[in-house]
């Protein structure tokens, strides 16, 4: 089966990762920054279900990039030659043209031609004001094909508090640089806790939550305190106190990123300050760091890692809510 996912801009060797390790068999068709075609065994609601990507498609039929009135033939010779399994009787359907990142119109015509193949091939009928399935055509700048794709329904997604990532980022966040049953867990600048919230759906032995303003956000927290071996503190990431030193393997964080926060004082020191914290904590051997972090301040951040004696191991420049951030790991 073929499927087209869009996912988080700048991380399409994470998702390629993380496809790979959560699906079965899965081989690659073609992909971009912020998209990915593959071809997978798996059924289509397991697909619509992992976390990280964001709308997913089961195609139907691809063409050749063209024109989208030829482009709209090519599919419709495509779905009368295919075999489908037919809908729920009844059931209604849309089409909407995706070209290069923006929903285009499609000529009323080569539309209503597009619909009645539709209708007689897969089965529905044709509702323009939507509410059923979609039917979308993907065109992206640097993939030869473009695809006639069903949308699949995902699970609903609560729309983010401001400064909290989104769910789709935080679940790749997460996976970037591995996961391991035994891993003890801490984000030091927890905010929202929507990365250790990404981090519970796997294998782990303790999930850790600080942030200096514990205050502000623990009413946001109930479901972290519920899980069984979470901890939540209200510690300043240069210190945590509560912890004894070697005792994590895993920090995945997101730390302020210097642009509001003046009592930071230099960020230099900050960014010192919290490695030389992550050094204590981690275990010695066979430990990592995952940061999310602005594109200006990775250097200092950076930097800092490598003067404690830490190896970055991978590093992805991404955006984040139209910010360029970037996302490393360091390791030892
Ligand atoms: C960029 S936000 C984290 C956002 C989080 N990833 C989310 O999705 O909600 C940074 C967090 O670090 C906290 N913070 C700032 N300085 C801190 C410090 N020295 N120690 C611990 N937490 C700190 C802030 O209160 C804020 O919640």
């Amino acid at each position: 089966l073929l499927y087209f996912a869009f996912h988080s801009a700048g991380l399409s060797d994470a998702v390629a990762a993380a496809l790979q390790a959560d699906l079965g068999l899965v081989s690659f068709v073609a992909a971009d920054d912020s998209g990915v075609a593959f071809e997978s065994a798996d059924l289509a609601d397991r697909i619509a279900r992992l976390p990280y990507l964001r709308n997913c498609f089961e195609v139907l039929a691809r063409a050749p990039r063209r024109d989208l009135d030829q482009v709209g033939s090519d599919l419709i010779q495509r779905l009368r030659a295919g075999r489908f399994p037919s809908p729920r009787p009844g059931s209604g359907f849309r089409i909407m043209a995706h070209i290069d990142g923006t929903l285009i119109g499609i000529a009323p015509q080569t539309r209503q031609r597009l619909e009645k193949a539709i209708a007689l091939s897969i089965g529905g009928r044709a509702e323009p004001r939507g509410g059923g399935t979609e039917y979308w055509i993907i065109g992206r700048r640097d993939i030869p094909d473009v695809f006639l794709g069903r949308r699949l329904p995902r699970p609903a997604q609560a729309k983010p508090a401001p400064g909290q990532l989104a769910a789709e980022l935080a679940a790749l966040v997460v996976r970037v640089g591995g996961c391991d049953a035994d891993d003890v867990v801490l984000d030091p600048f927890g905010g929202s806790g929507a990365l250790l919230r990404a981090r519970a759906a796997l294998p782990h032995r303790r999930l850790i939550y600080s942030d200096l303003d514990l205050k502000v956000h623990s009413a946001a927290l109930g479901d972290l305190r519920r899980q069984p071996d979470s901890l939540v503190l209200g510690e300043d990431a240069t210190a945590l106190p509560s912890l004894e030193s070697g005792s994590v393997t895993r920090i995945i964080t997101d730390p302020p990123w210097g642009e509001f926060e003046s009592e930071l004082g230099p960020y230099e020191e900050f960014a010192e300050a919290v490695w030389k914290s992550f050094d204590r904590v981690l275990r010695p051997d066979n430990s990592r760091a995952t940061m999310l972090i602005g594109r200006r301040p990775s250097k200092l951040m950076i930097h800092a890692a490598l003067a404690r004696g830490f190896v970055i191991t991978s590093s992805y420049d991404l955006l984040v809510n139209g910010h360029p951030a970037t996302l490393f790991v360091a390791g030892r």
